[in-house]
């Protein structure tokens, strides 16, 4: 059972579980070069690495949303006429919002509640343009199907499973008391079924809309989910380039993530070897 009272880890507590740095140079940023994007929404900015990123585009306004638990992106910003940041929470900042985004990025709270009803919000509220793209971290292990909760206390107790402090194991549904992954952040005791994880809020959401979005996977570094507002064929054609890139990255990239899931001793070998692997 979780323990009564906010758990909120303190900055210095949090594990960096992932980034999704490459993901954005591969695909987010030309993506903003070739179309003419002028508003972008990032839910999730962490230190601000990925904003950074994104503000080298001066034609592009960003909305950034985050409550601002590992650093102050409100001051670190303050200084860009570009990046605006909501702080708080995304269920909260969102229906506040008015105008809609080109592109909007998800690597917020990784659970079921906060995924889906993000999707919810923007859908209903039409906060995405037709022929714009959302960007999902994390659809894949640890917690396409297991919820992680930064916290806790934030989602209502009907939507939120028994969570524990304790490690995560690849291709194990309990945790772990020695080791495993991110052993500070309160997740699901238990992975997988009904209204679990990201990847399965994803689905729950497009079996709501079906021919509204398409979407397609990238695998490796956690994953990153595509969805697509569909617009016209002229546009949808041009999403069928960005699913062609992503298969092959997903072909390229195959044979780091055998290793690192077959032979993870021999990938962090390699890793400190090379470097980044
Ligand atoms: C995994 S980090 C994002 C990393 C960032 N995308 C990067 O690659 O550098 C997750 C971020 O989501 C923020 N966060 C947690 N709960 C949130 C929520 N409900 N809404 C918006 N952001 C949230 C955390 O403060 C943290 O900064």
């Amino acid at each position: 059972m979780p323990p009564a009272g906010g758990v909120t880890l303190g900055a210095g507590q949090r594990e960096n579980f992932g980034q999704m740095e490459n993901f954005a140079k591969s695909f987010v940023v030309p993506l903003l070069a070739k179309r003419r994007w002028t508003r972008v929404c990032e839910i999730g900015a962490r230190l601000g690495g990925i904003t950074e990123l994104l503000a080298m585009f001066p034609s592009i306004a960003l909305t950034v949303i985050d409550p601002c638990l590992d650093c102050d992106l409100k001051e670190k910003f303050a200084g860009n006429p570009h990046v605006t940041v909501k702080k708080g929470i995304s269920l909260k900042v969102l229906p506040e919002l008015h105008n809609a985004f080109d592109c909007i990025l998800i690597d917020g709270d990784h659970n079921w509640y906060t995924v889906y009803h993000e999707l919810k919000v923007i859908s209903d509220r039409d906060l995405l343009k037709r022929g714009g793209i959302v960007f999902l971290h994390d659809v894949e292990w640890p917690w396409g199907r297991r919820d992680m909760y930064y916290q806790p206390e934030m989602i209502p107790s009907e939507y939120r499973h028994s969570w524990e402090q304790k490690g995560v194991v690849r291709g194990r549904r309990e945790l772990t008391d020695r080791g495993g992954f991110c052993p500070a952040y309160c997740k699901a005791t238990c992975e997988g079924g009904a209204r679990n994880g990201v990847l399965t809020a994803i689905e729950d959401f497009l079996r709501e809309h079906k021919d509204e979005y398409k979407f397609f996977r990238v695998r490796g570094d956690f994953g990153l989910g595509i969805m697509y507002h569909r617009k016209n064929f002229r546009e949808d054609l041009k999403f069928l380039t960005v699913e062609c890139q992503g298969v092959a990255y997903n072909v390229f990239t195959w044979p780091k993530r055998f290793t690192k899931v077959h032979f993870p001793s021999a990938f962090s070998l390699a890793k400190s070897l090379f470097g980044r692997a």
